[in-house]
């Protein structure tokens, strides 16, 4: 049995106490990684951002609210964990500067300063052992896999899944799951809950199975 973390939704980037940057993940592919994991025997801790999906009752779920919290909070639980899929779609940006008070419309324009947040599986991926794994997800719309190649790469993951760009807020989803090598261990189309099976299926064999201890990678 494996400790599996799973990254989950979207974040909240205030600029106002009411106000604040997002996009449109549902957290319905974390949720269905993390039954797929629980299927098979695994222990699975979820962080998500605010969403309105439930999650399977055997997962622990942890709540974060901003991409840095969520960078706190997962790096705190992989220090007991086997691996991490990094499902979420952490907002990238956040203000220089967040308002304590609500901001008043001025009848002119509002310029935002803004700064990239940290990158939660670049930077476990660069900091895990030999025996951790670090699985990364990937959404592009144009040189879909020559970018998630690169992208696996830059964040030290062992596998890649590569999502079709209709996959936001989507009950399916159609994706290419590419390994360090550029080997391409797999292409699944379908309901968020079959193709995570299918992508469990490959974590368990490419990554649980092949690091256990006393294996060569
Ligand atoms: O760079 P991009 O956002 O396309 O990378 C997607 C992958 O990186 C996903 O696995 C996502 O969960 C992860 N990610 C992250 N922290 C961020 C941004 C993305 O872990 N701040």
């Amino acid at each position: 049995m494996a400790r599996i973390l799973i990254t989950s939704g979207p974040t909240r980037q205030y600029l106002d106490p009411v106000r604040y940057l997002t996009n449109a993940s549902s957290g319905r592919m974390g949720a269905a990684l993390a039954d797929a994991a629980l299927q098979r025997g695994h222990e699975v801790v979820v962080i998500s951002g605010p969403v309105s999906i439930d999650y399977p009752a055997a997962a622990k779920v942890i709540r974060v609210v901003t991409t840095t919290e969520m960078l706190e909070v997962t790096s705190h639980e992989f220090k007991t964990a086997d691996g991490l899929i990094g499902a979420a779609a952490p907002c990238d940006y956040m203000p220089t500067h967040v308002e304590s008070q609500k901001m008043s419309k001025t009848g002119h324009g509002l310029h935002l300063e803004l700064v990239e947040t940290p990158d939660i599986v670049a930077t476990l991926g660069a900091s895990k052992s030999r025996s951790q794994w670090v699985v990364g997800f990937a959404l592009e719309t144009e040189d879909i896999r020559f970018r998630a190649i690169v992208k696996m790469s830059r964040k030290c993951c062992d596998m890649i899944v590569s999502n079709s760009g209709d996959a936001m807020n989507s009950e399916t989803n159609s994706v290419e799951v590419i390994l360090r090598n550029g080997e391409i261990v797999g292409q699944f189309r379908g309901s968020k809950q079959n193709v995570a099976h299918d992508i469990v299926g490959l974590v368990q064999s490419h990554l649980i199975d092949a690091l256990k201890p006393g294996t060569t990678p």
